[in-house]
């Protein structure tokens, strides 16, 4: 596992941006092999959407070759609410760049069939490829996606009910009121985030920092559904300071010292060839 230490947020998001621009260049997708990413929502992932708007707009990466597959949305909740996960990917990124709509999958949480939806959607990323990189942001509980404690680390997509600790840290959005938060989510499960190539995880502020620390120094465990991605063989965990206040100083101190190699990771393949 990567962890990928940033001093600040806003670094977070320019670190991530550069490091999902370059994933998709060095792929060089055509009309005949599609970048197959997984994306989030939430707070988190707001500034990275803003920093690859940024470098589509300055003609640095195209998304015209890209298939997008979201983590989750709520149930019963219409999609034009300003709150539906639909409204978030359109308003937040995909009406800026050039991707094609119909490269777009989010879950339909008012499908007739809750259960068929998320058993087309299962089958429309296996259709697509697979995925090559999937995002995620975590809960303070640990939870990836929808994937709330006690979850199945073999889970795939389902309708998913939501814990009380979740419905309280999304009552902000439906304003304080945790009666207006929808009760339950259809969600990929840690099985099918599993699947993809490479899983890319953003963590920042101190109030994730204990769920950091059982991501990834203790083991893995469904009470912390994160920490699955120990066994993924291409884990890269992306933290701000803040998020490391519970880690050991040796693990810091560790992950600080390869800073070098990890910028590497995101240098840029034109400048290289300069
Ligand atoms: P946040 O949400 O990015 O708004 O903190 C992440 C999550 O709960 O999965």
């Amino acid at each position: 596992m990567r962890l990928v230490i940033c001093d600040t947020v806003d670094y977070v998001a320019e670190w991530s941006a550069k490091y999902v621009m370059k994933r998709i260049k060095d792929f060089e997708p055509n009309k005949d092999k599609y970048f197959v990413i997984g994306l989030p929502t939430g707070g988190t992932p707001l500034g990275m959407y803003k920093k690859l708007i940024e470098f589509y707009q300055a003609g640095k990466i195209s998304f015209k070759y890209v298939k997008t597959f979201n983590m989750d949305e709520y149930v019963d909740l219409s999609r034009d609410h300003h709150e539906s996960y639909h409204y978030y990917m359109y308003n937040n990124f995909f009406k800026y760049i050039d991707i094609d709509p119909q490269n777009v999958h989010i879950l339909d949480g008012n499908a007739k069939d809750l259960t068929k939806e998320c058993e087309n959607f299962e089958r429309k990323i296996e259709e697509a490829g697979g995925i090559e990189l999937f995002i995620g942001g975590i809960g303070p509980d640990g939870h990836i996606a929808f994937n709330e404690p006690g979850s199945s680390l073999a889970s795939r997509t389902r309708v998913k009910t939501l814990a009380q600790d979740t419905l309280e840290a999304n009552a902000r959005f439906f304003g304080n009121d945790i009666n207006k938060v929808p009760k339950q989510a259809l969600t990929v499960g840690v099985g099918t985030v599993m699947d993809a190539n490479e899983v890319m995880i953003l963590i920042t502020g101190s109030h994730k920092a204990f769920a950091l620390y059982k991501a990834i120094e203790e083991g893995v465990n469904h009470m912390w559904t994160v920490s699955a991605f120990q066994q993924h063989p291409r884990t890269i965990i992306i933290c701000d300071e803040d998020a490391t206040l519970e880690l050991r100083v040796k693990t810091v101190k560790y992950f600080k010292s390869l800073w070098d190699i990890h910028c590497k990771l995101i240098e840029d393949i034109s400048q290289l060839k300069i």
